[in-house]
C-alpha cells in the first residue's frame, strides 16, 4: 500500500488528551504517514499534554487569544486550514469531539472534498443550546464526516436517529480511557501539598452556559460546604476562562478548606481522579474517566450527553442551584452506603482498545 497521509488535528486539551492514543497508535503503522495540526485553540493546556504523550505538531497555527468571541475563533481556524489543506493535501483528516476547532475542520474538510473522520462521533443532548456551543459542534461535524468513531451503543443510535447510515458508524470505545490507561501506569506524581489523611472532593467547572448565575450558584455552593465541612478539603484546579476564572478566585479564595491552583497537568491530574474520595464537575472526559477509577461524579449540569454512567449509578446530574447541589454533595460525605453504591468501578465508556479500532478501520479503507 502507498503511503497515506493523515492529518491529526488538536486545539484543545481534551482533544489532546483523546487524539493522541489515535495519533501513537497511527504512527505505528508502516503504510501511513501521520502529520498533526494543532490549532491552539487552547494554548498552554494542549501543549502539556502533548509534551506528555512526547507528540509535536508539524503545523501550529497558534490560534489562543484572551477572551476570543466564539465567531473571531471560528473564522480565524477556518481560513488557517484552508492554506493547510491546500498544501497538505492529506489523504484523511481525524479530529474528536465538539469543540469549535472540530467543527471548523469538519466543514474545511467537507469544502475541500478530504474524508474527515469524527473520533468520539453520536454524543447528544438533543438540545442544540446545551451544552453551548458543543450540541451545534458535533451535529455540524456528525453531518459532515465520512466516518463516525461512536464511543458506545448509545452514541450509534443518535446517529442512526439522524440519519447516517449504519456502515459509517464503527462503535469504538472512546479514547479517553486508552489516554488514562497510559497515563495511569505512569504513577505520576500529583505534586501538590495536601494532607492525605483528609477525605478529598476534585472540583473542575468550565460551560459556557453555565457563565454568570450558574457559576456563582455553583461557588456559594462550595463555599457553603467547604463551611459546614471544614475536615474535608477540596481541590479545586480552576480553568483559565476568565468568565471562569476571576469569578472562582473572586469569590472562594478566602476559603481555607478550598485549594484552588491553576489547571493541572493530565498527569497529576489522574492522580488527583485517584486521590479524590468523589469529584464535583461539569467536564465532559471527567465523566468518562471517574467511573473507570471507581469515583463517583456529581455533574454540575441540568443534563448529560453522557447518559450511560448516570443510568448505572455512578455519575449523578445535581444542576446548578445551591439547594440541589448542597445536600447532594453533603449525602455522598455522610452516607457511606450511598457513597458505595456510587463508588463501583465500571466502565462504560471504553475498553483501552479504542484507538486499536480506529486505525483498523482506516487501515482496511486504505488497503
Ligand atoms: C473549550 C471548548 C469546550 C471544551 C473546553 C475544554 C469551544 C467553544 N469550547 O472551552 O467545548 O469543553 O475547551 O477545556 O470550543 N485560555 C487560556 N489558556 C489556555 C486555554 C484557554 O488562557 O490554555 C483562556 C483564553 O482566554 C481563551 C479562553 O480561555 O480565550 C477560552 O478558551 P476557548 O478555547 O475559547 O474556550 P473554553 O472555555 O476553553
Ligand atoms: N483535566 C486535566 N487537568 C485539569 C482538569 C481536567 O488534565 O485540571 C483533564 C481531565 O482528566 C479530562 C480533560 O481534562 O481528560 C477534560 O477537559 P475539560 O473538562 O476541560 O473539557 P471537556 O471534557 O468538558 O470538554
Amino acid at each position: 500500500m502507498n503511503n497515506k497521509e493523515i492529518l491529526c488535528v488538536v486545539g484543545t486539551r481534551p482533544e489532546a488528551i483523546k487524539m493522541a492514543p489515535v495519533i501513537l497508535a497511527l504512527k505505528k503503522e508502516p503504510w501511513a504517514e501521520v502529520h498533526v495540526l494543532a490549532t491552539a485553540q487552547h494554548r498552554h493546556m494542549l501543549d502539556q499534554v502533548l509534551n506528555l504523550f512526547s507528540i509535536r505538531p508539524d503545523i501550529d497555527l497558534d490560534i489562543m487569544r484572551p477572551n476570543q468571541a466564539l465567531t473571531t475563533l471560528a473564522a480565524r481556524i477556518l481560513l488557517d486550514l484552508d492554506d493547510v489543506l491546500l498544501a497538505e493535501k492529506p489523504d484523511a483528516v481525524l479530529a474528536q469531539g465538539d469543540t469549535t476547532t472540530v467543527m471548523t475542520v469538519a466543514l474545511a474538510c467537507f469544502y475541500h472534498r478530504i474524508p474527515f473522520g469524527h473520533v468520539e462521533a453520536g454524543l447528544r443532548t438533543w438540545d442544540l443550546q446545551n451544552p453551548f456551543p458543543e450540541e451545534a459542534n458535533r451535529v455540524i461535524a456528525g453531518r459532515l464526516a465520512y466516518w463516525h468513531f461512536a464511543p458506545t451503543e448509545r452514541s450509534r443510535d443518535n446517529l442512526l436517529r439522524e440519519g447516517i447510515a449504519d456502515r459509517e458508524i464503527v462503535v469504538t470505545g472512546n479514547t479517553v480511557i486508552d489516554a488514562l490507561m497510559i497515563t495511569a501506569a505512569m504513577d505520576p506524581e500529583l505534586g501538590i501539598d495536601l494532607d492525605l489523611d483528609k477525605r478529598l472532593v476534585l472540583v473542575t467547572a468550565h460551560r459556557r452556559e453555565n457563565f454568570g448565575e450558574p457559576f456563582n450558584n455553583i461557588c456559594r455552593a462550595l463555599r457553603t460546604l467547604a463551611e459546614c465541612n471544614p475536615d474535608v478539603q477540596f481541590l479545586y484546579p480552576v480553568h483559565p476562562n476568565p468568565n471562569v476564572k476571576d469569578v472562582a478566585y473572586d469569590r472562594l479564595v478566602d476559603c481555607t478548606n478550598i485549594h484552588l491552583c491553576e489547571p493541572l497537568d493530565y498527569a497529576p491530574f489522574v492522580t488527583a481522579m485517584k486521590h479524590a474520595y468523589f469529584i464535583i464537575s461539569d467536564s465532559g472526559g471527567v465523566q468518562e474517566e471517574a467511573p473507570a477509577l471507581g469515583k463517583p461524579v456529581l455533574v454540575l449540569r441540568k443534563e448529560t450527553e453522557r447518559p450511560e454512567a448516570v443510568e448505572q449509578g455512578v455519575v449523578k446530574l445535581v444542576g446548578l442551584d445551591e439547594e440541589h447541589i448542597v445536600p447532594e454533595v453533603q449525602r455522598l460525605l455522610d452516607d457511606e452506603s450511598a457513597y458505595k453504591e456510587m463508588a463501583r468501578g465500571i466502565s462504560p465508556y471504553g475498553d483501552g482498545y479504542a484507538a486499536a479500532r480506529i486505525v483498523d478501520v482506516l487501515r482496511d479503507h486504505f488497503a
